[in-house]
This record gives C-alpha cells, structure tokens and sequence, in this order.
C-alpha cells in the first residue's frame, strides 16, 4: 500500500530562517502519527505546509497519489486534508453549529444537509448540546474541541491536529484522546502536534521527532522515548528515568 501522504525533502524558509529543513516523511493510511519537538521545531510551519497555507521553497508533498504542495489551502481541504489551528480563532457572533457548518458545505451543498452534517459531527465531539452556544463565549478548552469538529465536517481522509490538548486537565485527556480514536476508526488518518507525552504516547501508533526544522526520529512509541537523541533535545532525562 502506498502512503496517503508523502513529504519529499519539504523546506520552508522564512527569509533567513530556514524553519523546516529536508523534512522527508510517509504517513500510511489509518496511521495515528505523533509529531512531536521543542518550541520553535517548526511543526505548525510543517502544518501549515501540508495544508496549504504556506509555500514550500523546496521539496514536494503528496497526498493521495496526487501533488498538493503549493496548492490553495481550498484544493488541499477540497482534496481531503483538514487542519486545526494551534491559536483558535472562532468565527465572531456565529453558533458552535453555524461554525461546524462552514466546514460541512465544502461537501453538501444545501443548508438543511450541512446541518445534519454538522449535528453529527458535533456529536461526534459529544459537544451536540452546544450547538446554538456562540462559538465565542465557549472556554478555551471547547473551542479547541470546536476547532477539530470544524475541521472534521469537511470530512477530510488526513486531519492535522496542532495541540488540541493543550490546556486541559489530566483528567480531561482521556475523553479527548477516546473522540480522536474513534474518528481514525471511523477511516481518518492523524496526524497531530503535541506536547503532553502522555496523551502522545498513548495514542500515537508512530512518533515522528522535529528539531531545529529537521527530523530527529522516528518510530514508534517506545523506541523515540528511549533515544538518546530525543532525550537530549526534548524529553530530557527526568521523562526518561521516569519512562
Ligand atoms: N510566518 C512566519 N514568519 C517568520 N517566521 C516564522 C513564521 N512562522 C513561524 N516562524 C518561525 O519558524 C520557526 C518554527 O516555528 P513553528 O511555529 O513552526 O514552531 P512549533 O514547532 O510549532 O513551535 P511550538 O511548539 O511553540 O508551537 C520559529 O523560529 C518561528 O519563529
Ligand atoms: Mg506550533
């Protein structure tokens, strides 16, 4: 089987600053993969990247068989790629429902269809009893949550998730991490951007280490946690002992 998404020597400079380098990655189809990496990494750049939001200086990427880097942000999300943003940035004076819709009418084109899309994918983020809340008054955590199910109703086959954990309690990881599971059993790929190694290590099938714009590892769980070089330059030692 081929890989759903293929990164191929992707670069992005920023004028000088190169903020990803070299950056070559497959992401198979019904992965969950973790990406992981210091502030500064370039994972959202690489985000942003895939989803079209940046142009690549160098390198390629493909999904599906099909080249989209450098394409409109519309045709990658058109094409089946969606991402949520790290800073949320909630539509003013629109509903959690009038904001899922957005998403959904990339796929269905009358309202009533949206709708019913957009219900199911609130439910989904067991969030269906905020449907007529506005978006803008919901807490920080919920709007993040609001972000995947955004992302979600335009019914992508990749979602990116740029730390949609941050910010919760311990205790409010676990639901999350079950809504994020059952969307890749419902056929999506994941990739997502984290930093609380818990939730990272249980969830991700393969962990794929960013430094410096360069990848550092990759494996799966156990294998990045016990390497030398992740530990130096992100888990330190304390995650290891404790590991
Ligand atoms: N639009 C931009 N213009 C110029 N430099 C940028 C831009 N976006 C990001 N950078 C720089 O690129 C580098 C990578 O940033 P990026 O936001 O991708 O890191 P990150 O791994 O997502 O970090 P964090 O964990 O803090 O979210 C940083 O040095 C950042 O300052
Ligand atoms: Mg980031």
């Amino acid at each position: 089987m081929s890989a759903l998404l293929q990164l191929r020597n992707v670069e992005k400079r920023f004028g000088g600053l190169q903020a990803v380098k070299d950056v070559t990655l497959d992401v198979e189809p019904g992965e969950i993969v973790g990406l992981i990496g210091p502030n500064g990494a370039g994972k959202t750049t690489l985000f942003s990247c895939i989803a079209g939001f940046h142009r690549i200086t160098k390198g390629s990427i493909v999904f599906d068989g099909r080249e989209i880097g450098n394409r409109p942000a519309f045709e990658v999300c058109r094409a089946g790629v969606a991402r949520t943003f790290q800073v949320v940035k909630p539509f003013a004076r629109m509903t959690a429902l009038q904001s899922v819709m957005v998403g959904s009418f990339l796929r269905h084109r009358d309202a009533a269809s949206a709708r019913r899309a957009a219900l199911d994918v609130l439910a989904r983020l067991r969030m269906e009893h905020l449907a007529d809340v506005e978006a803008h008054s919901l807490t920080l955590v919920l709007k993040k949550r609001l972000e995947v199910a955004r992302a979600l109703a335009t019914e992508p086959r990749l979602l990116l998730l740029d730390e949609v954990m941050a910010g919760l309690s311990p205790g409010e990881v676990p639901e999350l991490l079950d809504v994020i599971r059952a969307i890749n059993a419902g056929g999506v790929t994941v990739l997502f951007v984290e930093h609380i190694m818990a939730a990272v290590m249980n969830i991700a099938h393969r962990v794929v280490v960013l430094h410096g714009g360069e990848l550092l590892a990759d494996g799966t769980p156990a294998e990045v946690s016990r390497d030398p070089q992740v530990i130096a330059a992100y888990l330190g030692e304390e995650y290891a002992a404790g590991a």
